[in-house]
């Protein structure tokens, strides 16, 4: 799966931004609150709009501090995956279950510095582990190869039938880097600048698509 992060999007041009990738599997949205992370993008009321104009499943990857209290507003507006960060979470299985409950996907998200080896036991309240491949808050930045390591780890247990998870990879994916991570066993992959620096963002799209399954 290709999910098209919007963070380097048109902010003024959304709508067509969006129409602009009509093959993307889910629409990667970065909420960042200049506190978890030290960048400010967007928040519940500009995903709520987005909903209106986009039938894809939208992708709420929060960079927020307290998602314990943040998070079920996005699922309870429709986001079809919500994830938060291990690091910021109080109780990151009571949130898992708060956003099924509000009949959302819930997704645990990992900075490139955090081991996934003391998660693995919330893991299996997941549908989605998404792997930082960049220290979050920017695009544009440079792929790191050491967190496919644990990128194996997952890829490992969900194919030996412990977990069902969704293994996503979010910074620095491009037509090299997506090889690597793809061979590593990542399920779905988020493009910024990869998909929307380019003056044919829907190309760019099913580029990457070929590229993840040579
Ligand atoms: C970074 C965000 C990413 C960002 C990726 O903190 O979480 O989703 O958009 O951008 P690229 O693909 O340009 O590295
Ligand atoms: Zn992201």
């Amino acid at each position: 799966m290709i999910a098209p992060s919007i963070l380097s999007a048109d902010f003024a041009n959304l709508a067509a931004e969006l129409a602009a990738v009509p093959s993307a599997d889910w629409i990667h949205v970065d909420v960042m609150d200049n506190h978890f992370v030290p960048n400010l993008t967007l928040g519940l009321p500009v995903v709520k709009s987005l909903l209106k104009v986009t039938d894809i499943p939208l992708d709420c990857h929060l960079m927020i501090a307290d998602p314990d209290r943040w998070a079920i507003g996005y699922a309870e507006a429709g986001a079809y995956n919500v994830t938060v960060h291990v690091e910021a979470a109080a109780d990151p299985v009571m949130l898992a279950k708060n956003l099924h409950a509000a009949g959302a996907k819930a997704g645990l998200s990992v900075k490139p510095g955090t081991p996934l080896e003391p998660h693995l036991e919330t893991l299996k309240h997941y549908d989605t582990l998404l792997v930082m491949s960049v220290e979050p808050g920017f695009g544009g930045q440079s792929f790191m190869a050491e967190v496919l390591d644990k990128v194996r780890t997952a890829r490992n247990l969900v194919d030996t039938g412990h977990l069902k998870l969704v293994v996503e990879i979010d910074g620095g994916i491009n037509a090299e880097t997506i090889e690597q991570a793809a061979e590593a066993g990542v399920d779905c992959f988020v493009a910024g600048s990869a998909v929307y620096d380019t003056t044919d963002p829907g190309k760019a799209v099913e580029a990457l698509r070929l590229k993840a399954a040579e």
